[in-house]
């Protein structure tokens, strides 16, 4: 199961290209990392993979292995979680979501419970989103996303507004995610994090620098702390 990009170019306005002719094979199905520096691409390449943004030329292509090339269902969670809150109460929210997927009404209370017992929100369903914590913010959007199962989930530099307890506690829950066999895409900007990670893609300012197992990664770059992190 890979994602395939061929000869993708794209730019934000028609005289410069942030990516030209840009190839590059993910594996899916295990959690990959895409690492760069402020500016490198990094969100713009997400975003060219799940759809949001399309190329200028070139082509993304999906193959699961049996033949199947469908694009498959994709959840984005963007870097500060305000930017996807559109409603003022909590189960709103979340219900939101099922009915962009278009969920009959009677089928949706259920899930939407479910789901936020899950992620641990159910006594402040009635609370608006502005009054949660970094934290709780994030399992609120990262809820309203996975109540619509998705193949593929995208956390943009998910742990850039949390505490170290927030953080360490979306490491675990997205390690989970992986057993229901959903594949992780993991943006960031902290080499650490790549530990947890099967395959890493880096980038410098559009070009791909680096591609290939973290192990090796880590090995090649990090030497010396490879023994202390453990996956
Ligand atoms: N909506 C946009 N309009 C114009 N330029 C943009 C837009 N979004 C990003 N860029 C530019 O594209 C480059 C890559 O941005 P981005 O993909 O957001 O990088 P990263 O996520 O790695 O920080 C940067 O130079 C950024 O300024
Ligand atoms: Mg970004």
């Amino acid at each position: 199961m890979s994602i395939k990009l061929l000869d993708v170019s794209f730019g934000y306005d028609s005289y410069t290209h942030l990516f030209y002719h840009l190839n590059l094979t993910i594996p899916m199905c295990c959690w990959v990392t895409i690492i760069g520096d402020c500016g490198s691409g990094k969100t713009t390449l997400a975003k060219l993979i799940a759809g949001i943004l399309t190329p200028v030329s070139g082509d993304i292509i999906f193959s699961w292995g049996d033949g199947n090339s469908q694009k498959p269902e994709f959840g984005y969670l963007f870097q500060n979680p305000d930017d996807q809150f559109v409603h003022f109460n909590i189960e709103r929210e979340v219900a939101f979501s099922l009915e962009n997927v278009g969920i009959a009404r009677d089928e949706m209370f259920p899930r939407v419970e479910e789901s936020l017992k899950n992620a641990n929100l159910w006594n402040r369903r009635n609370d608006s989103p502005n009054n949660l914590s970094g934290g709780e913010k994030q399992r609120l959007a990262l809820a309203g996303m996975l109540i619509t199962e998705p193949k593929v989930l995208i956390l943009d530099e998910p742990t850039s507004f949390l505490d170290i307890i927030a953080q360490a506690e979306l490491y675990k829950v997205t390690k989970a995610l992986l057993d229901e066999k959903v594949s992780i895409i993991w943006i960031t900007q902290e080499p650490n994090e790549i530990n947890m990670s099967d395959y890493v893609v880096k980038l410098e300012r559009g070009k791909v620098s680096h591609c290939g197992k973290s192990a090796d990664y880590v090995r090649r770059y990090f030497p010396r702390r490879n023994s202390k992190f453990e996956k």
